[in-house]
């Protein structure tokens, strides 16, 4: 994939999934797919602070953007942990369970590697209008 890479840790607090969205607006700034990768990233970043170990105390968490030809690939590594991200197989409910159902609908494409020491959770973008009309009918 022929483009740019760029990588950036972030503190494991709520806070910081604001911060982690103001890096992909800023960066994907005049790009289609910005808002959908902005709300896939803020969905990740919220995960990898609530479920993982980068919400411990002095955890991190790392979002990469790599931008090709026609595709953006993302990805936020966290710290692990004993849970792995996965979808509900239920479904949403009152407890929660959209983010990673949003992820899997916005996304072209998604998936985990790693394991209790760190796991990258990413998703690819194709950078045509089509990621970015599916937002908006998600809204
Ligand atoms: N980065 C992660 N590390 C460990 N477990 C995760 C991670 N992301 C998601 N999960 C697991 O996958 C489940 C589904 O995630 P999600 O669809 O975002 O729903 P929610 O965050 O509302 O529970 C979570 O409840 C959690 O158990
Ligand atoms: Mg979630």
């Amino acid at each position: 994939m022929s483009g740019w890479r760029l990588s950036r840790h972030f503190l494991g607090s709520t806070a910081s999934v604001r911060e982690a969205r103001r890096f992909v607006t800023t960066f994907l700034s005049g790009w289609p797919v910005a808002e959908t990768a902005e709300l896939i990233v803020s969905e990740l970043a919220t995960n990898a602070v609530r479920h993982s170990a980068s919400g411990r105390f002095g955890g991190r968490f790392l979002v990469t953007l790599q931008a090709g030809q026609d595709r953006l690939w993302l990805g936020v590594l966290d710290e692990g942990g004993p849970s792995s991200p996965v979808l509900r197989p239920d479904g949403p409910d009152d407890e929660g369970g959209r983010g990673l159902l949003l992820v899997s609908v916005l996304a072209d494409s998604w998936g985990v590697h790693g394991d209790e020491h760190g796991r990258t959770v990413w998703a690819v973008l194709h950078t045509e209008t089509a990621a970015a009309l599916r937002v908006a009918s998600c809204r």
